[in-house]
């Protein structure tokens, strides 16, 4: 029997106090993580429930509020687990925002918030946990992207932008960390059933042609994208660097 065992390790995954952040969280604590990191912006609550919720699994869960598109907070979300835990061996770049718009109209502040929320979170992050990751031996570090960050999406010109940096940031990782045993991979989800969804689709008739769209008649749960990051920390990705991974249900054929 083939089975994912991650007793003993210590996960970080950002904007987890809820969607993909928090169904991934959730999942690593099932395959045994020891501790999680959830960091939030400004919902304390819904962070403390998650907490809960890893309480429930057996793993401990650290309650951090950061904005990771601030270099103090990112280092600080990064050096809080290590004191905590006293080893970090899974970073997940989770934390987005997708805001609408076209080239007419999309003011210049979306396309940097888009910009430091998805991919200059996605750096800072990753340059506070390779210090660790290095001396530790190796980790795992798994960036959240989109089809969006391939196709160009369809929510306007910043998100697909930023998430494509996502992808570029993933592969100059895998190129120059791999030599330290620090594996950098990337997932890519297509529609996934959370609030980014509903709020960037709030148009009932949208989201019926959106769904028309994906070949498999339907969008996603959080934790389909929970399992694919749990295959890419898991050993059974041991020839998977700095690749991406498409969750489309075959949206982008
Ligand atoms: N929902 C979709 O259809 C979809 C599709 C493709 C990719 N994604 C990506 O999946 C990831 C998770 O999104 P989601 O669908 O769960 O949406 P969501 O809006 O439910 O979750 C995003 C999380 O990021 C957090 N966040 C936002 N700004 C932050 C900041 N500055 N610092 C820390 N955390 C911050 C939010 O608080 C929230 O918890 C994002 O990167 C998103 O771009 C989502």
């Amino acid at each position: 029997m083939v089975e994912i065992s991650l007793a003993g390790k210590v996960a970080v995954v950002t904007g987890s106090s809820r969607g993909v952040g928090r169904a991934i969280a959730l999942r690593l604590a099932e395959a045994g993580c020891r501790g999680v990191t959830i960091n939030y912006v400004q919902n304390r609550e819904r962070g403390l429930e998650v907490v809960r919720e890893l309480e429930e699994r057996g793993a401990e869960g650290l309650l951090v509020q950061a904005d990771v598109g601030e270099e103090e907070d990112a280092n600080r979300l990064i050096k809080e687990t290590y004191d905590r835990f006293g080893r970090i061996d899974i970073l997940v770049n989770n934390a987005g925002i997708c805001p609408r718009g076209t080239f007419f109209d999309t003011p210049l502040a979306d396309f940097d918030a888009a910009y430091k929320i998805c991919l200059r979170s996605t750096f800072l992050c990753t340059k506070a946990v390779v210090p660790i990751m290095k001396e530790q031996g190796g980790g795992h570090i798994v960036n959240v992207s989109s089809t969006s960050g391939i196709t160009g999406g369809t929510m306007g010109p910043a998100y697909g932008a930023a998430k494509a940096g996502v992808i570029a940031l993933t592969k100059y990782g895998a190129r120059t960390l791999t030599q330290y045993g620090i594996k950098v991979n990337c997932v890519a989800p297509g529609y996934v059933e959370t609030e980014m969804y509903y709020t960037a689709n709030y148009d009932v008739k949208v989201r019926q042609q959106r769904i028309k769209d994906i070949p498999l008649g339907r969008i996603a749960q959080p934790e389909e994208i929970a399992n694919v990051v749990l295959f890419l920390v898991s050993d059974l990705s041991s020839y998977v660097i700095g690749d991406t991974i498409l969750a489309s249900g075959g949206r982008t054929t």
